[in-house]
């Protein structure tokens, strides 16, 4: 174990764990912001994304010693940026969740690509959010995006 502190969310979070241990179970089991998810913990579903100083990343796979120096953003965090919040209340209106534990991540990386494209493409939208829906709700996603960037 060692003493370490992170910044989610803007805040600073003190913990003491292995440092090899995975970003996401630190997140979900020592910081307790459960908003992450985890889904196949082998870097295929996204349903762990978070940003990294600003960049979507897998948080099933980055050891927690690697990012002490950066700035991680989760899902609770989300709601600062405006375009986060639009994406959120898009995603409500065309009811896009259906179980909901793969959202999170898709906000994550929805939030990332309206950001830098402010019109996507379908083709935009499906490059830039490859996670896995064991639901389906990739039509929904879609329409949400497109709803939030007012096409
Ligand atoms: S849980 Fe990280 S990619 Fe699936
Ligand atoms: S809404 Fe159920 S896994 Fe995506």
């Amino acid at each position: 174990m060692t003493a370490m502190s992170l910044n989610i969310n803007g805040k600073v979070y003190p913990v003491n764990v292995d440092p090899a241990t995975p970003l996401l179970w630190v997140l979900r089991d020592v910081v307790g912001l459960t908003g992450t998810k985890y889904g196949c913990g082998v870097e295929i579903c996204k349903a762990c994304t978070v940003w990294i100083d600003g960049s979507p990343e897998k948080s099933c796979h980055i050891p927690v010693k690697e990012v002490l120096a950066v700035k991680v953003t989760t899902i609770e965090g989300l709601a600062a940026t405006p375009v986060g919040v639009r994406l959120q209340q898009a995603f409500i209106d065309v009811q896009a969740p259906q179980c909901g534990y793969c959202q999170s991540g898709m906000l994550m990386c929805a939030t990332k690509l309206l950001a830098g494209n402010s019109k996507p493409t379908d083709a935009a939208i499906d490059s830039a959010l490859s996670n896995i829906c064991a639901c389906g709700t990739y039509p929904r996603v879609r329409a949400a995006i497109k709803l939030a960037s007012g096409q």
